[in-house]
């Protein structure tokens, strides 16, 4: 385990970096810890090495992938000019849990871009992934290091328990301290447009970029999402999950409500709560995320709660849903994904 304490500067010295950089340069496979999720990387310039990651995860060869960074120099080669907005964006949250769409160049083995005329770029702020980064000199692709269609991988176990003999390493930091994936925004155009919400909430990009649309696709059913991961069913526990809308007394009696009725015909039933709730309901597995009045505590337990769903063996997992709001608007996001959807009002 690398002390996330230690800075990059030390880290970079580290013989557990140093032998993930070697191996990142000879085009193998390493998993290692962002700030977000754990990332599974490969040098982005090689084929070889790009398509491992492909079928390491059972990736649909469709859906691009974000190149990672220590250098902004790095840009330069295989992206065109990055706009004004971009740079405004790359001042204030890099490094961290964004990741701008530019136009592409040249320079990256075809199947980052997916075919695409644009690549998704981010700097991690995690100090490993930095020290990683900086160690190999390479620019590393990198999608969440989970099996596709599985929860993306908080804690280096997540990663080891899907990928295990698939990968040549495995860098273990500890837990991600966000817990949702990056944001990603498309800064290509005139106005930048939100592709997946994730670690930087929209009220903090508008305070940099002023208007930011939101991808039409990400909450209209029947409109193609922009980014083609978004349209996969994603993070879909076994179980049947259903988000319960509402707040208060009345979001409590109804979710006790299905929890008892779903138990009476026979289910294992699970429930997804806060702390504030968490001692109302009765189910065979009642999870917190954390507090209601923290939804960085949420978002960071989110994705564990959704392994813990898939351990317990649970039929029918009932979620309670948050306000559409700050770091909840990518909560919901994934939520919803969880839930394929389904939706119960409280009243
Ligand atoms: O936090 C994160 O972003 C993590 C860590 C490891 O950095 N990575 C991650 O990667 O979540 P992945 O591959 O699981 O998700 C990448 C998302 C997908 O939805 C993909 O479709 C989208 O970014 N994406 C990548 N390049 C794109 C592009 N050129 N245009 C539109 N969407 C793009
Ligand atoms: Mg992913």
């Amino acid at each position: 385990t690398v002390d996330e304490e230690l800075d990059e500067g030390i880290l970079i010295n580290d013989p557990g970096i140093r032998e993930a950089a070697a191996l990142l340069r000879e085009g193998r496979l390493v998993a290692f810890p962002t700030e977000t999720v754990y990332g599974l990387g490969a040098d982005a310039r090689s084929e070889e090495a790009v398509s491992a990651i492909y079928r390491a995860k059972g990736r649909p060869s469709d859906n691009p992938l974000i190149v990672h960074i220590a250098d902004l120099n790095q840009l330069k080669e295989w992206v065109g000019k990055v706009p004004p907005l971009g740079q405004a964006l790359i001042r204030r949250f890099w490094p961290g849990p964004l990741t701008l769409v530019l136009r592409y160049r040249r320079g990256l083995a075809s199947q980052v871009t997916a075919g695409l005329s644009t690549v998704g770029v981010r700097m991690p702020a995690h100090p490993v992934s930095l020290a990683l980064l900086r160690a190999a000199g390479v620019p590393v692709a990198a999608p969440s290091a989970n099996q596709s269609g599985k929860p993306s991988p908080t804690e280096a176990d997540h990663v080891w328990d899907d990928l295990a003999g698939r990968i040549d390493g495995l860098l273990d930091g500890g837990p991600t301290g966000v817990g949702v994936e990056s944001t990603v925004v498309d800064v290509t155009g005139e106005v930048p447009i939100l592709l997946r919400p994730g670690g930087v909430t929209l009220d903090r990009l508008r305070k940099v970029a002023g208007r930011v649309d939101v991808d039409p696709g990400l909450e209209q059913e029947g409109e193609a999402p922009r980014s083609p991961g978004m349209k996969y069913r994603h993070y879909a526990p076994q179980g049947e999950m259903w988000l319960v809308m509402g707040e208060g007394e009345a979001l409590r009696r109804r979710m006790a409500e299905l929890a008892r009725q779903a138990s009476q015909a026979g289910n294992r039933v699970g429930i997804l709560t806060t702390e504030e709730n968490q001692s109302v309901y009765q189910a065979d597995k009642v999870l917190s995320l954390g507090s209601r009045k923290d939804p960085a505590s949420v978002a960071r337990n989110l994705y564990a709660a959704l392994r813990t769903c898939d351990d317990a063996r649970l039929d029918v997992i009932y979620a309670e849903a948050f306000p559409m709001e700050g770091v909840y608007h990518s909560v919901m996001n994934r939520l919803l994904k969880a839930a394929e959807g389904r939706v119960i009002p409280a009243e």
